[in-house]
């Protein structure tokens, strides 16, 4: 019986933790619920108007009618919960994407009636790219759920050499890290959609008697359609990121080119910055890989996270190279707050000014959360100053997702690893990261970051092999006259 509870505890607790979204959705305001709505239902009559078109309309048309209509409702309603579940940040253009390519899908297959293979491939790339496979997928099976299958004369094979090139593009869109990859893909698939076709329904005369057929010159036509709206549909998509907001793999791997003007010039204005920057990348990245998270995300977020810093450099002390320290000659504790403050809000403006993604955007106040600047209220302590706690914290908000809190641990974690002795043990700087994680919970600036406890100690011990790693290279091997170093 304990066991059964201790069961039932393990299944609820879980539940709860696959439940909890990794960030706060983002709220539609009623204007753009109705614009959802309008066009939910523009799709839905454009889906199962045919049922209606006959010349007797009896009773079961009108309900085969009504059952469809609200089918295709209860779709795109999936759908919208989907895309929001991989993407809690979506927002109103996003799901205007992907609702506007559903329409724009039932309403070619009716007026041109072309194959679905050309059609609903494309987009499922593009989907899967900038909002994630799950989305895509659950895009490719409302596209294809009410096909119509007797208006352009299609077959089963066709019909699941569609899905089949659908859901492999949708599955290795989102992973595909550059241009070239697409390339591959896009012509890949109508190759393999081609063998498909040509086997399968090409043949189908011979291997099954059936007398719905295509010709060679069909199955060509295609598949060579295929290719070149992948193609076209390659070249759109640096056109759809901008307009839509979408963040992909290349855009994401273009941001965190490191010769991008921004991070020239925090490399050249804030040089400290820019090495710390490198730092807590490191070791961010290994924690993110080593939970399953995404990688390039934080790589990127982390390269902007402090960009902020560009508005006063010399105010930050990894700047400061021995002259006198601006904080000192300020001598006023809320005012020094207010410039560590202004490193957030000017990182957020300096951000908007490049267009950079809202993901992105989301590193810079989320990797302070509302953490306490404990110098400087403990100096307004000393000066017994009349002051709340409050007034020296940040504004936040607390990490949101698993990245941005891995990045407040890793900022956390940096300075006091590379201050550590380098003759320091394992143990002791295992010692140091478990103490400033700790006081990061127990602050509860991880309350909203969905991080279990077992993700945790996964980070603690990755920031500790990148810190081995760093003390191994520290290390000065003896050189003797005869090292050749062969
Ligand atoms: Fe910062
Ligand atoms: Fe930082």
């Amino acid at each position: 019986m304990k066991n059964l509870t201790r069961l039932f505890k393990k299944f609820k607790t879980k539940w709860f933790r696959s439940q909890s979204p990794q960030r706060r959705p983002n709220k539609f305001s009623p204007l753009e619920r109705l614009i959802i709505f309008i066009v939910c239902i523009l799709i839905a009559i454009v889906s199962s108007y045919q049922t209606l078109v006959n010349p007797e309309i009896s009773l079961s048309i009108l309900l085969n009618w009504v059952t469809t209509f609200c089918e295709i409702l209860v779709c795109c309603a999936v759908l919208i919960l989907v895309s929001k579940r991989e993407n809690p940040m979506i927002d109103i253009r996003q799901i205007m994407l992907i609702l506007g390519f559903l329409l724009f899908v039932q309403t070619i297959k009716i007026i041109f009636h072309i194959t679905p293979l050309a059609i609903i491939v494309p987009p499922s790339l593009i989907i899967s790219q900038g909002l994630g496979t799950m989305t895509a997928l659950t895009w490719v099976a409302v596209a294809t759920i009410n096909w119509p299958d007797k208006i352009s004369g299609l077959n089963n094979h066709l019909f699941l050499i569609t899905i089949l090139s659908s859901f492999i593009v949708a599955m290795l869109g989102g992973r595909l890290r550059n241009r070239s990859q697409l390339l591959q893909l896009a012509i890949f698939v109508p190759l393999g959609s081609f063998i498909g076709e040509w086997v399968l329904v090409g043949n189908e005369s011979i291997f099954l008697g059936n007398e719905e057929t295509l010709s060679i010159g069909e199955i060509y036509s295609n598949s060579l359609l295929l290719g070149i709206l992948l193609l076209i549909t390659i070249l759109l998509i640096p056109i759809f990121e901008t307009v839509f907001g979408l963040l992909t793999k290349a855009r994401l791997l273009e941001l965190a080119d490191q010769e991008k003007p921004l991070l020239r010039r925090l490399s050249i204005e804030a040089p400290g910055t820019f090495e710390h920057t490198l730092l807590i990348c490191g070791l961010a990245e290994e924690a993110t890989r080593m939970i399953g998270g995404d990688v390039d995300l934080i790589k990127t977020g982390g390269l902007y996270h402090d960009i902020g810093k560009l508005h006063a450099p010399n105010w930050f002390i990894e700047n400061q190279t021995g002259e006198k320290n601006p904080h000192e000659e300020l001598d006023d504790p809320i005012k020094s707050c207010e410039v560590l403050q202004n490193h957030v809000d000017e990182g957020l403006k300096i951000a908007r000014d490049h267009r950079l993604p809202n993901l992105i955007k989301n590193f810079i106040p989320e990797h302070q959360g509302t953490l306490k600047m404990g110098y400087f209220l403990s100096k307004a302590k000393e000066k017994k100053m009349n002051i709340s706690e409050n007034d020296f914290r940040y504004k936040g908000p607390i990490p949101q997702s698993k990245e941005t809190a891995i990045l407040m641990l890793a900022d956390g974690c940096e300075a006091a690893l590379r201050a550590m002795n380098i003759n320091a043990t394992d143990n002791e700087a295992f010692q140091t990261i478990s103490g400033i994680i700790t006081s990061r919970l127990k602050d509860g600036q991880l309350s909203q970051s969905n991080l279990s406890k077992g993700e945790i100690f996964l980070i603690k011990r990755s920031f500790l092999s990148v810190w081995k790693r760093i003390r191994h290279r520290r290390i000065q091997y003896p050189t003797t006259k005869s090292n050749t170093f062969s």
